[in-house]
């Protein structure tokens, strides 16, 4: 195994009692995470999947859309990111905690928060938050250090600001500083798209794991490939088309199934749209293709429209890969993700 793969590795990740089998973690999207991708993402290999933001108050009452958020249905590990401003008491089933990135303005207020949940749950708690609300206030370090004394057991650090919102890199050597102030698990997030980007970030931050998020859009395999290969040197290339029609086709339908038939295709446009610029780039399909592909698709409205329409665009795609000279819908693609390694060299 090639050195960096070595030294990368430190073994099995503890929050509290429970192991994350593998150092590469599914980030929580709103609109995006919901639970047939969790379940798909962990199914895949992901070491860990986060829910969508649930505010804590919705569901502490109940409320059925915040009891879908949060839904841990087909998962063994679970992590569901409460949002708050009260200290109230979060439902008991609840594993993680998350704090908006505005209170990096108010770290007093933040701990209460942190403590109140500490203390009303039974399961290992988690923290996520930015370097700092902006540049002259990186208070990521003194955060997580407190919040390791109020008995948080990881913590994800997003190397930008909030100032920054998604503008610029993700700073990943920044995410040292929070790393030499705690004994706990860090885990680095922000622009890990690659077998390569994630050596480079835990090399950067002397993290423990990485946090994938906008590269698993139409990627569910994403972080369980990252995560074996953090783990064990495989390096994969993406699924073959037929395996990704068979995902996406399996994520359609658990989406109408989660959140009924007029939402489900709703939620559901958006991951069909990238997972067909994730076949298109496995296909090496030209963007004329994909275009007219992505209009069929997106454009029905009955799911046996879309059905059709999804097993076409892939069967015009593994034309095209057959074209460029592999075999068809069992073909294994040599390409890298997108930006792959000729980003990281
Ligand atoms: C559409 C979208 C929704 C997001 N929703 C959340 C959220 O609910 N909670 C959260 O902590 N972060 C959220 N994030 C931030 C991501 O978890 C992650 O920190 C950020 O995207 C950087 O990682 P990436 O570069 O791998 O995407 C969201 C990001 C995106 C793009």
């Amino acid at each position: 195994m090639p050195l960096v793969e070595r030294l990368f590795w430190r073994g099995q990740i503890g929050i509290g009692k429970v192991m994350v089998p593998n150092p590469a973690i599914l980030a929580p999207m709103s609109g995006i995470t919901d639970a047939p991708f969790r379940r798909l993402a962990a199914a895949l290999g992901a070491g860990l999947v986060v829910s969508e933001m649930t505010a804590s108050a919705a569901l502490a009452q109940g409320a059925p859309e915040a009891r879908l958020r949060a839904e841990g249905k087909g998962l063994r590990m679970h992590v569901v990111q409460l949002a708050g401003c009260e200290p109230r008491c979060p439902a008991r089933q609840v594993t993680g905690r998350q704090s908006g990135s505005a209170l990096m303005r108010d770290l007093d207020h933040a701990l209460t928060l942190i403590e109140a949940t500490v203390g009303a749950v039974s399961v290992p708690v988690t923290l996520k938050m930015r370097l700092g609300w902006d540049d002259r206030s990186i208070n990521a370090p003194e955060l997580a250090h407190r919040a390791q004394a109020a008995g948080v057991r990881l913590i994800t650090v997003h190397g930008r600001t909030r100032s920054q919102f998604y503008d610029g890199r993700a700073d990943w050597a920044a995410v040292r500083a929070v790393k030499e102030r705690i004994a706990i698990p860090v885990v680095v997030n922000g622009d890990i798209a690659t077998y390569a980007d994630a050596v480079t970030a835990l090399a950067a931050s002397g993290a423990d794991a990485v946090m994938i998020g906008r590269a698993a859009r139409g990627r569910p395999w994403l972080p369980g490939q990252i995560g074996r290969y953090l783990a064990s040197g495989t390096r994969e290339t993406p699924p073959p088309l037929s395996a990704q029609f068979a995902l996406v086709h399996r994520l359609y339908d658990e989406m109408l199934s989660h959140h009924g038939l007029a939402m489900g295709r709703r939620h559901a446009r958006k991951h069909l749209g990238w997972a067909l610029d994730a076949a298109a780039e496995t296909a090496g399909a030209p963007d004329a293709l994909l275009k007219a592909n992505r209009v069929r698709v997106l454009t029905a409205d009955d799911p046996t429209a879309v059905r059709r329409h999804l097993a076409e665009a892939y069967a015009n795609f593994a034309s095209i890969a057959a074209a460029n000279g592999a075999s068809a819908w069992s073909q294994t693609t040599r390409q890298t993700y997108r930006g792959g390694e000729r980003k990281a060299a």
